[in-house]
């Protein structure tokens, strides 16, 4: 058992706080901070027992790639080479922010990062607290999300507390993350770029911006993955969840009418705030305005936590189609659903 040392973002101007990350991360221990999109478990990314570690404590199968973040465009060169001409012009839309891109690797970035691939994946965070740590370090640092795999992403300093007390050296408490959702993955070592994993950077977006962008088609089909991640049980809730799509009043009869059926069952409820009050249940989880993308983007992992918190036996939430970031939100949704949607 590891005692947890808990700082906020402003400990971070403290010399000793600055050491003990520092000393943490090079040191081949783990450190779980913030990123303006989830919560990451990252270690350095130049020390073999660190990163060895984040697989354990997560329980990731080891195939599956971890994300090298760094803090400055700069080393981008340092870590892989053979750009297409095109990734400059992502970098510069993009960077910081939620995008991470798959490049060709060099020879230093070590093979348990990318799960034996040629590749390796790259973001520069937004996040000034992310950034913060990375150059206290003085090295890249890899972070899958900071969740236990199978379970939702971290978006609340309470998830990651959950998960990894006593498990990390040190966790920083920043409060709620921004976007909610994790950085589009997109893989830019063709001509064409692919996404492997959608996010708040949608296609159309990286489409202004370089022409034409594939969507993956196992995001699309579940069963031959491309981004290794995206074979494994994802974001899955402890009860039952079932999406439910259609017309509004239809969504709403239908989810109380199963309620009532359910009689000796706690069944909670995931809804848009203007809807969120016609259920016949106490068990409910206001996502956001039904106009406000981001907010139920934001709030989605959190949600799917809250359920768990509350042990319901069974979820319904309504389906977010449609929308201008559905592509990032109904891939989530549908996976933490294991694909149980119900079309009216
Ligand atoms: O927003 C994010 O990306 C967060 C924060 C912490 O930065 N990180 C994150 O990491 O979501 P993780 O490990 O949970 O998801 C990384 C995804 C996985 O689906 C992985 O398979 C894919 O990116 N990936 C990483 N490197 C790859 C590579 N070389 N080729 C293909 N897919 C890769
Ligand atoms: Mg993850």
């Amino acid at each position: 058992m590891i005692y947890t040392r808990i700082y906020h973002a402003s400990d971070l101007q403290l010399k000793n706080v600055r050491e003990d990350i520092r000393n943490t991360i090079l040191s081949g221990k783990n450190i779980v901070f913030p990123t303006e999109t989830v919560y990451g478990v990252g270690a350095s990314a130049l020390n073999l027992s660190g990163i060895a570690n984040i697989y354990k404590i997560k329980g990731r199968p080891s195939d599956n790639p971890l994300i090298m973040h760094i803090a400055d465009v700069k080393d981008l060169d340092l870590y892989t080479k053979n750009h297409q001409t095109y990734v400059k012009k992502l970098i510069k839309a993009f960077w910081p922010g939620p995008l991470t891109l798959v490049l060709e690797k060099k020879d230093q970035v070590p093979k348990v990062i990318t799960g034996g691939l040629e590749s390796v994946g790259i973001r520069f965070p937004s996040s000034h607290i992310a950034q913060e740590i990375i150059r206290i370090a003085s090295v890249p640092i890899v972070a899958p999300s900071a969740n236990i795999s199978g379970k939702p992403s971290a978006t609340l300093f309470e998830h990651v507390y959950e998960d990894f007390n006593q498990k990390v050296d040190i966790i920083i408490d920043g409060g709620k993350t921004e976007v909610g959702l994790e950085s589009t993955v997109l893989d830019v070592t063709k001509e064409v770029p692919i996404i492997l994993r959608p996010g708040m950077i949608t296609k159309a977006m990286i489409e202004k911006v370089v022409g034409e962008v594939i969507i993956s088609t196992d995001i699309l089909q579940q069963d031959i993955p491309k981004a290794p991640g995206m074979k494994y049980k994802h974001y899955a809730p402890k009860a039952i969840l079932e999406i439910v799509s259609g017309k509004e009043k239809k969504v709403i009869d239908y989810i109380n009418i199963q309620i009532n059926s359910l009689e000796n069952m706690k069944v909670g409820v995931i809804a848009t705030n203007d809807i969120i009050g016609l259920f016949d249940t106490p068990y409910v989880f206001p996502i956001g305005k039904s106009t406000n993308e981001e907010e139920i983007a934001a709030n989605l992992f959190a949600a799917l936590r809250k359920m768990d918190s509350l042990n319901v036996d069974y979820i319904y939430s309504i389906s977010f189609e449609d929308k201008k970031f559905s592509e990032a939100i109904m891939n989530r949704l549908l996976k933490a659903a294991d694909n149980n949607i119900t079309y009216l």
